[in-house]
């Protein structure tokens, strides 16, 4: 499981992240760990508690994520990307602390490893890879495209605009988009009932690869 955005820095006082709170991804891991399953956790900052029993991998940068879910994936049967990597960073973070005087700095931006498309070259046949997907606009489409390109198992779209779900809600309505063609729209609900479902179907497409 990864869970919780990614820091850049910007300067030793300042970076660039997200509104992820870390919730979905840590009822993931939740429901995971309640379910029986050995789950790893890598994590960005946040604020809020990891499940008892999982254990934890706690990391800043999106280079760092990349690091440890190299580092874990090899054993996993299923992995969940729930964190919201930061797309871009500083291109050259300053060393020293940027001074107010000095005016607005013109940053040079650069991408970010993009994570999943960085492993999918070592998931093995019977492993499943599901990504998150937030979208404002076009869900859908949006979705199917990222699976497809990061060579998904399945991916969990939400929509970011409403304010009763999503980013640092306690509740969620999931889209299930799988690689098979299928859909599945799950409820507003919370967050660790949108995560139990989302298991299930993980679980249920991790029994089929090893058949
Ligand atoms: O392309 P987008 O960021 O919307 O894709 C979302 C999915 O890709 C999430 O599962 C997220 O964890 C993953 N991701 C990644 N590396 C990035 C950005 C996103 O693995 N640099």
């Amino acid at each position: 499981m990864t869970a919780g955005p990614t820091r850049e820095a910007i300067d030793p006082v300042r970076f660039v992240s997200n509104r992820s709170s870390g919730k979905m991804g840590y009822a993931v891991a939740a429901a995971a760990t309640r379910a029986g399953h050995e789950v790893c956790l890598v994590s960005g900052p946040v604020a809020i508690e990891p499940p008892r029993g999982a254990g934890v991998v706690r990391v800043t940068t999106a280079d760092e994520m990349l690091a440890a879910v190299r580092r874990h994936v090899r054993g996993c049967d299923v992995l969940v990307m729930a964190a919201a990597v930061a797309d871009w960073r500083p291109k050259h973070p300053a060393k020293r602390k940027l001074k107010k005087s000095g005016g607005p700095p013109r940053i040079e931006w650069e991408a970010t490893p993009d994570i999943l498309k960085a492993i999918a070259p070592l998931k093995r046949k019977t492993q499943v890879f599901c990504g998150f997907a937030a979208e404002t606009d076009r869900l859908a489409p949006e979705a199917r495209r990222k699976l497809r390109e990061k060579n998904l198992d399945a991916i969990a779209a939400n929509d970011v605009s409403k304010k009763d779900r999503g980013f640092e809600s306690d509740r969620n309505a999931l889209t299930l988009f799988f690689a098979d063609g299928r859909a599945r729209r799950l409820a507003l609900a919370t967050k660790a009932k949108c995560a139990e479902r989302l298991l299930r179907e993980l679980e249920e497409i991790s029994a089929q690869k090893k058949k």
